[in-house]
């Protein structure tokens, strides 16, 4: 059934409406609007739609039908022919326009080819459940049914305006309850005015990129670091200087040297992406010495600190800023599912009003119901059970990769157990190649991104991230087994920023 025809008649115009309507269905049908075979609506339905008498519709379909557009079955309706007249034929053998993946009449803007050739990710064209993707949190421990139920409570008993459009800086009983959380948990200071909830942290890394910088200006980035950040600030044509990151976090003394001009520094002090150091009370003062002094501004990215293991996490370096510096950012993928696309900003007051604009002109605000249903899950308790049984799941998990690395091998890949987290850093031995030990985990089955992928000038002693939190016991055991089948690489040549580049054009390809 043709589910919607776009027919306009007018009486004011010099032919005929029936003619009209012929004109307007031929033209659809031949456009390929209308798909061969397709039914049409009934003669009585389509004269009430366009207000019109019945003869109308019919006189337009019988002409049709005599051209061979149409093809009456008795009893069942009326349908485009599944074989056009002949001399349509010829017009449709025109050679369709190439809709392949490259072809020069349809290409996006600079800006859009700029977009398409800045990685975000080097697994997100995997499974997330194939050993040993990082970052993804155990999606089957989810409390599905509970979920579920406050969501059909809600459906059922919510006023109707729950419908409607929402506020852009996110619902406001979840801006409470993410500025309690945050300044119970994390010794984030802030009021509820002060929370944007977005859609993740990567929409809340888009928006202060382009709300706070303008193009050309230089960000300080994490090296190694996350891509996800250096893709945000690119985008928005920033240049991005990677700054090392030593025993104690990003190196401020060598961001003076690299980029003493940098009006913005984004660091990960909590769990340093990917290496998972925690920066230093004094690398945390140095920072916001500069900031302070260099009236710019510090992106803290906390995007797992509740999974820590061995001691209580350090409190926010946004709880320690006095002067309006930091923007704090979290996300509620890595604690309940990255599918729910909900993270939060914490922003300086005078800063709201900009982001907000911002985030309504990108897309209004985040699902209103999923926002709901997350409060009423922060409410009733309920991440916070899930958070204390997926802290001992996951410490169990990460005792299983460690023991089963530790047996199976030892020879070559070193770990010890982290701290914090969904995933930690295997070792490789100082002069092998971690791209080609990770291409021979692929070939194997098992995803295990270089450490040297996430580095730009950063010379790290090599190794593979592994994720364990999604992974059932047996499936660690399984994907370290599939490790042990492959052979060590030794004395490779260093990493070079084009191994990294063929690295992000196959994990671009992967996307597709
Ligand atoms: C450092 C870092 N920040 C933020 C995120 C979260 O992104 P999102 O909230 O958009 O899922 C991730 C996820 O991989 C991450 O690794």
């Amino acid at each position: 059934m043709v589910p919607f025809l776009a027919l306009h008649l007018d009486r004011r115009m010099g032919s005929t409406l029936q003619h009209q309507l012929y004109e307007q269905l031929r033209a659809a049908i031949l456009a390929g609007r209308i798909v061969p075979g397709s039914r049409l609506p009934a003669t009585r339905i389509l004269a009430s739609d366009l207000s019109v008498s019945r003869n109308t519709i019919a006189g337009a379909f019988d002409q049709l039908l005599a051209e061979g557009y149409l093809e009456g079955r008795v009893g069942s309706g009326t349908y485009v022919a599944r074989q056009l007249p002949e001399d349509l034929l010829r017009v449709a053998a025109d050679p369709p326009m190439a809709q392949g993946r490259s072809n020069d009449q349809l290409k996006p803007s600079q800006r859009g080819q700029a977009l398409a050739a800045i990685p975000v990710s080097l697994t997100s064209g995997e499974s997330p459940l194939h050993a040993f993707r990082p970052g993804i949190p155990a999606l089957d421990e989810f409390p599905r049914e509970l979920w579920a139920r406050l969501s059909a409570r809600l459906l059922r008993h919510a006023p109707t305006a729950a419908l409607t459009y929402g506020d852009s800086a996110g619902y406001r009983p979840l801006r409470r309850a993410i500025a309690a959380y945050l300044g119970a948990a994390r010794g984030v200071r802030c009021s509820a005015d002060q929370v944007i909830v977005t859609a993740g942290s990567q929409q809340a890394l888009d928006l202060t990129a382009r709300v706070l910088l303008d193009r050309g200006d230089t960000a300080w980035l994490e090296d190694p670091g996350y891509l996800g950040a250096r893709g945000a600030f690119e985008a928005a044509d920033v240049r991005c200087e990677a700054i090392p990151v030593d025993t104690e976090g990003l190196s401020v003394d060598l961001g003076l040297t690299l980029a003493p001009k940098a009006r913005l520094a984004y660091v990960t002090p909590s769990h340093q992406y990917p290496l998972g150091i925690t920066m230093s009370l004094p690398r945390r003062m140095q920072l916001l010495a500069w900031a302070r002094r260099q009236s710019a501004w510090i992106v803290e990215d906390d995007y797992d600190s509740e999974y820590r293991y061995a001691s209580r996490p350090l409190p926010a370096l946004q709880g320690l800023d006095s002067s309006g510096r930091v923007i704090y950012t979290g996300t509620f993928s890595k604690v309940l599912f990255p599918a729910l696309r909900l993270g939060y900003l914490v922003v300086p007051e005078p800063l709201v009003d900009a982001f907000v604009s911002a985030r309504a002109l990108a897309d209004r605000h985040c699902s209103g119901i999923e926002q709901i249903v997350l409060t009423e899950f922060l409410g009733e308790g309920h991440f916070a059970r899930h958070v204390r049984r997926m802290r001992a799941l996951y410490a169990e998990r990460q005792h299983a990769l460690v023991t089963a690395v530790s047996h199976e091998l030892g020879e070559w890949l070193e770990i010890s157990p982290a701290e914090a987290g969904l995933d930690l850093i295997g070792w490789l031995a100082r002069d092998s190649t971690d791209r080609a030990v990770s291409e021979l985990a692929a070939a194997a089955g098992v995803i295990a991104p270089p450490l040297s992928a996430y580095a730009v000038r950063a010379r790290l002693r090599p190794g593979l991230r592994l994720g364990y939190a999604a992974l059932s016991a047996r499936q660690i055991r399984e994907g370290v087994r599939k490790l042990a089948g492959i052979p060590p690489a030794t004395n490779p040549p260093v990493s070079r920023d084009s191994d990294r580049r063929a690295i992000f054009a196959k994990a671009r390809s992967n996307r597709g």
